[in-house]
């Protein structure tokens, strides 16, 4: 019992002396100009995103403010990821109550949330199952993985041979699938070799989609944004989504929104496809309460 207890009070008095060392350390860093966290970032950071030269330290609903104290409107909320507002009390004080309680499962165990969230989404959009992910590509990545694995197993499209349509100028993300099937040169290039698979059509294009459904009997999906984001907001003709969604039905080939930028509510439904589909749930017709 002794022995067990003075190696309990040395574990932490070591514990508190390497905090004390941090703390020492991230003072040194704590007060910096703008012009030093930028040049930290560039000096440390890989390169691979060109931010705005402003340097937000604070946050407190529709407000951000830069290190020197200087007050803005964002109005761009992390692309969204923040429509709720900087530091909402009610989604801190749910994030800090959990952490506190229960930090991280693997899915290696059940945990006492996940299916609770889990019966809370599928109900609010109506759809059978849902698999959280962490960010918009794995999300897509994992929709053209279960997209393909339906054609072989269901629909019965020889191994390897599944096609999937995408939409010219699209943005679905930036992982190496994803890229294979993008317009933009820049997230392209030197990433190849490309992933097979998919054939792109025009945005907005019925006509181009029928052409290739009628054509080609190893298309297993259609990926398409409800409203294209990166390609500069541009909204399909009235009807589009839907009739596409119907001919999709018609050629038993799956129908994927990729709503990343234009759910929830962003659009006034729910979800962009709100409407568009010829789902007759009462969540999936009107604005959201
Ligand atoms: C329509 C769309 N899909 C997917 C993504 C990728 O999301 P993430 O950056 O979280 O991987 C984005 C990102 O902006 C997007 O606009």
């Amino acid at each position: 019992m002794v022995s067990l207890d003075f190696e309990r009070k040395k574990v932490q008095k070591e514990w508190l002396l390497y905090n004390f060392k941090i703390n020492k350390k991230m003072a040194v860093l704590e007060h910096l100009t703008s012009q030093q966290a930028m040049d930290l970032e560039n000096k440390y950071g890989a390169h691979n995103y060109h931010p705005l030269p402003v340097v937000l330290s604070k946050g407190d609903g529709v407000y951000v403010w830069d290190v020197e104290g200087k007050k803005y409107y964002d109005f761009l909320s992390a692309y969204s990821a923040v429509n709720q507002g900087h530091c909402h009390p009610k989604i801190v004080g749910a994030m800090t109550q959990q952490a506190q309680t229960l930090t991280l499962t693997s899915r290696a165990f059940y945990n006492d949330m996940l299916g609770k969230f889990e019966k809370y989404a599928t109900e609010t959009f109506h759809f059978d199952k849902l698999l959280p992910m962490n960010t918009g590509a794995e999300a897509v990545e994992t929709a053209l993985k279960l997209c393909r694995k339906w054609a072989y197993e269901v629909k019965g499209i020889d191994e390897n041979e599944a096609e999937i349509i995408v939409c010219e100028n699209n943005f679905h993300g930036r992982t190496t699938t994803i890229i294979s099937f993008s317009n933009d040169a820049v997230a392209r290039k030197n990433f190849g070799p490309y992933t097979k698979g998919f054939i792109k059509i025009e945005y907005d294009n019925l006509k181009a989609l029928e052409d290739v459904l009628n054509s080609n009997k190893n298309v297993a999906g259609f990926l398409v944004e409800p409203i294209q984001g990166e390609a500069g907001v541009y909204v399909p003709s009235e009807g589009y989504l839907a009739a596409a969604k119907a001919l999709c039905e018609k050629h038993n080939v799956l129908f994927i929104a990729d709503e990343v930028q234009t759910g929830i509510g962003r659009t006034g439904r729910l979800l962009a496809t709100c409407g568009n589909c010829s789902c007759v749930d009462k969540h999936c017709s009107g604005t959201p309460k």
